[in-house]
């Protein structure tokens, strides 16, 4: 099974994501490490916690990682994920935010890459805080692990952002993290806009979820977040951005990739947070990142109902 580290940023995709890590069965989770992004980090660690105990498996560690981004201020979205992140969903989940260990997730990340070295991989859906840190602090990180998958940017698509026209939401929230995570030399691919989007799961998909334990959750908690992507992107039903990062680490053939040199814009206020892909390799340097360019989200989506359809809750 491969050994996984999920950064996440919960957030109601990222609640999703979870519950396809967890549920796959495939993947051998070491922790899951929180890092401020759609709501601050108590919010994060709340929502990461409930999520694991709606579906039974509290025995996976919950690691507390950065509560701001390196540079900037933090920036939350509340108007997509609702005022707690979760579109008021398991709203009456108790839960103890404190009883976490006593590791800062940037250091958990290193200590496990150390201790799995070529066989770890990170799957980042939520802005690159953490990852950043650990860089930063232990450079040989990035000769550690195996891949790192990220949730973020976009590059084929420039202007079409969900942030900025040119910025997509994780690198935006965090750019100079992501800076860092990019020139660093660690084995990245990039789940970015471009396809994410194009991965929509319906009403109608969810239905097939009718009389199994997830139904009322991802009913309930994605309502927002349908409610949102119709009235800004005249769409039926909402984006699994954070799941199908977790699907493309399962299944590498739902994605078509290329590799290609890419940099994060950090100095401009009209663009701060934009991936820039030199499709025409005219900066003349290797390729850091293996972008995705297609995406067979039909398939994805049928993934994600029949995993969480088949599961012992
Ligand atoms: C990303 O931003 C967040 O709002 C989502 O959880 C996802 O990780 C999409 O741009
Ligand atoms: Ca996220």
């Amino acid at each position: 099974m491969e050994k996984i580290i999920l950064d996440v940023d919960t957030g109601i995709d990222d609640a999703l994501a979870i519950l396809l890590a967890v549920e796959s069965g495939k993947l051998d989770l070491l922790g899951i490490t929180t890092v401020n992004g759609n709501v601050p980090l108590d919010y994060v660690i709340k929502n990461t916690k409930k999520v694991l105990k709606h579906a039974g498996k509290e025995s996976i560690n919950v690691y507390k990682g950065a509560n701001r981004p390196i540079l900037i201020e933090p920036f939350h979205e509340y108007s997509v994920h609702g005022d707690d992140g979760m579109g008021g969903a398991l709203k009456s989940v108790e839960v103890d935010t404190e009883d976490v260990p006593d590791i800062f997730a940037p250091d958990f990340i290193i200590e496990q890459a150390k201790r799995h070295q070529g066989e770890l991989t990170l799957i980042m859906v939520g802005p690159l805080t953490n990852l950043a840190l650990a860089i930063r602090k232990e450079p040989l990180l990035a000769t550690w692990v195996k891949q790192v998958v990220v949730m973020g940017g976009l590059v084929s698509e420039a202007g079409k952002g969900n942030t900025l026209p040119t910025s997509e939401f994780n690198i935006y929230a965090d750019a100079e993290a992501a800076k860092i995570v990019f020139h660093s030399g660690i084995p990245l691919k990039l789940v970015s806009l471009d396809v994410t989007k194009k991965t929509i799961i319906t009403s109608k998909d969810i239905e097939k979820l009718k009389g199994t334990h997830y139904y009322d959750f991802v009913k309930e908690c994605t309502a927002v977040y349908r409610k949102y992507s119709e009235e800004n992107y005249g769409i039926n039903g909402c984006a699994l951005h954070d799941p199908l990062t977790v699907g493309v680490v399962l299944d590498p053939t739902l994605v078509k990739t290329a590799s290609y040199f890419v940099d994060v814009e950090t100095k401009s206020e009209l663009s701060y947070g934009q991936t820039i892909c030199d499709f025409g390799n005219l900066w003349g340097k290797e390729p850091n990142v293996e972008i995705c360019l297609e995406v067979d989200s039909e398939r994805f989506i049928s993934m994600f109902i029949k995993t969480l359809k088949n599961t012992n809750n």
